[in-house]
């Protein structure tokens, strides 16, 4: 099969200088959206027809291409149409690049949630020598073209424009996705007119055609409206936005996850989930997030391609990115675990610590206001409120490195390259610029001493 993606139209609509097919729906653009769909039904042929936007939109696809993400290695080429005449004219610019004794499936790159199981429905249900359309019965079907039936049968598809009022009566629309035999193809759109309201060529009048020869127009449809619906401006992306999360809310619903609001997720990638886990209002996942077995993630928090084992409770307003949560282990509020840090079991960090590029082993806890960057954190440690490495000179980047048992006093800084040996205890304040041996009380602090007759000064009457 070749896939077609139009997506050189311009959405003026969207009122901003990035192309419509490069905005983001969870995360990802609305064209890759549609590539990783078509790539599942392993096409023997993936172009993808560009205009505006200039180079943007081939550089996006170009990265796609390369990486292989979607798991099939499917090629993708691009063709630039260039003016924009319509969308026959569009699919025309494809022409030379597809296999003719294979159909072609026409998808738009402005119509995201398209599932791969509607689509292969209506190629299953044109074959090789019919021409499927992917309609869909609409309440409101103004501004789509419409589909003309006689005897049940399509005869043609009409657009908004050019339709008589009996017409646009008409519910039964055109979603735009199509599967057309390919050796037809190329004689249908050679034939094309522009003579219509728009004054553009109508990739929707070969359906007329098709019916001249003789060719069978067959229909299918999806499961629900937003399948097919479009994005032309910001209100219809946030609506699809929150249609797709929806979907997500309700697939992790099906598989046991609690969600306290399933109107209040959004997942922007991938979030896998054990049993028993329990996820509150207003969290964010990105990239590749594994919450395993009874998990708990309180309100507000933002996880970035983390992996959370099995009985940690995340609480309120934290941000964990590229970094590891160990079983049992006691985050938050309001920690932050930036990339490179790996938590083991029960491992509890409290409110207004960061933590960068560490290990910290079993039972360690940083319950208050810390900094923990390149360290290695043994077992038992205790770190102190206000704890700092000074990980960083200015031009370079120095280990710390706290050994199993050891406490370290509140408001201390551990001036890295620097070892805190097993054992040892820091005095409150201590600022470590020398290794503190095992087992022993280090501190770094001015005797303290008070003055006699000292007194207060008062303010002078002028
Ligand atoms: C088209 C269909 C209409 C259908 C509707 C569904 C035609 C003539 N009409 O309407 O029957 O109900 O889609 O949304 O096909 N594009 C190009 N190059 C062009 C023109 C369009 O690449 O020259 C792309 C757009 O980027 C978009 C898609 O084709 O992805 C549809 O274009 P759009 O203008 O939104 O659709 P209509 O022509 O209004
Ligand atoms: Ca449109």
């Amino acid at each position: 099969m070749n896939v077609v993606i139009l997506a050189a139209g311009m959405g003026k609509r969207m009122q901003s200088a990035l192309p419509k097919v490069l905005h983001p729906l969870a995360g990802k653009p609305l064209l890759q959206h549609v590539i990783d769909t078509a790539r599942r039904l392993s096409p023997s042929k993936l172009c993808v027809i560009y205009g505006h936007g200039g180079a943007a939109v081939p550089e996006m696809v170009g990265k796609l291409a390369l990486d292989g993400a979607a798991g099939t290695n499917t090629a993708i080429d691009t063709a630039l149409q260039q003016p924009q005449l319509g969308t026959g004219h569009a699919v025309m610019q494809a022409v030379p690049q597809l296999d003719e004794d294979a159909p072609t499936l026409v998808l738009y790159g402005d119509v995201p949630l398209t599932t791969e199981q509607s689509l292969r429905s209506l190629v299953e249900a044109a074959g090789n020598d019919k021409l499927g359309i992917l309609t869909v019965e609409q309440a409101n079907p103004f501004g789509l073209g419409r589909i003309v039936r006689e005897n049940g049968r399509i005869v043609r598809i009409v657009e908004e424009k050019d339709a008589s009022d009996l017409e646009r009566a008409i519910r039964e629309i055109n979603s735009g996705i199509m599967c057309i035999p390919t050796r037809h193809l190329k004689r249908w759109l050679a034939a094309l007119s522009n003579n219509n309201a728009q004054g553009e060529y109508y990739l929707t009048d070969i359906v007329a055609q098709a019916v001249s020869e003789g060719v069978e127009v067959v229909s299918a449809s999806p499961m629900a409206e937003w399948e097919v619906a479009g994005v032309n401006s910001k209100v219809q992306l946030a609506e699809l936005e929150r249609r797709h999360q929806l979907n997500i809310a309700t697939a992790l619903l099906e598989k046991g996850v609690t969600l306290m609001d399933p109107a209040r997720i959004d997942v922007r990638g991938e979030l896998i989930c054990g049993r028993d886990v329990v996820i509150d209002v207003g969290c964010v996942f990105e990239g590749r997030v594994e919450l395993a077995d009874g998990v708990t993630v309180g309100p507000h928090c933002v996880l970035v391609n983390a992996k959370v084992a099995a009985g940690a409770n995340i609480k309120p307003f934290c941000h964990i990115e590229d970094a590891l949560v160990g079983p049992k282990s006691q985050i938050g509020p309001y920690a932050r675990l930036r990339p490179g840090t790996e938590l083991g079991e029960d491992v509890h960090v409290g409110n207004f610590v960061e933590i960068k590029n560490s290990q910290v082993a079993a039972h360690s806890k940083a319950n208050h206001l810390a900094y923990v960057g390149d360290a290695t954190v043994g077992s038992r440690v205790n770190i102190g409120a206000g704890t700092i490495t000074c990980n960083y000179d200015g031009a370079n980047k120095f280990r710390t490195v706290i050994e199993d048992d050891a406490f370290i006093g509140s408001d201390s800084q551990l001036v890295a390259p620097v070892t805190v040996g097993k054992g040892a205890t820091l005095g409150a304040g201590t600022t470590l610029t020398k290794d503190a041996p095992a087992g022993k009380l280090t501190i770094s602090r001015p005797k303290q001493m008070t003055l006699d007759g000292w007194t207060r000064p008062v303010k002078v009457k002028k």
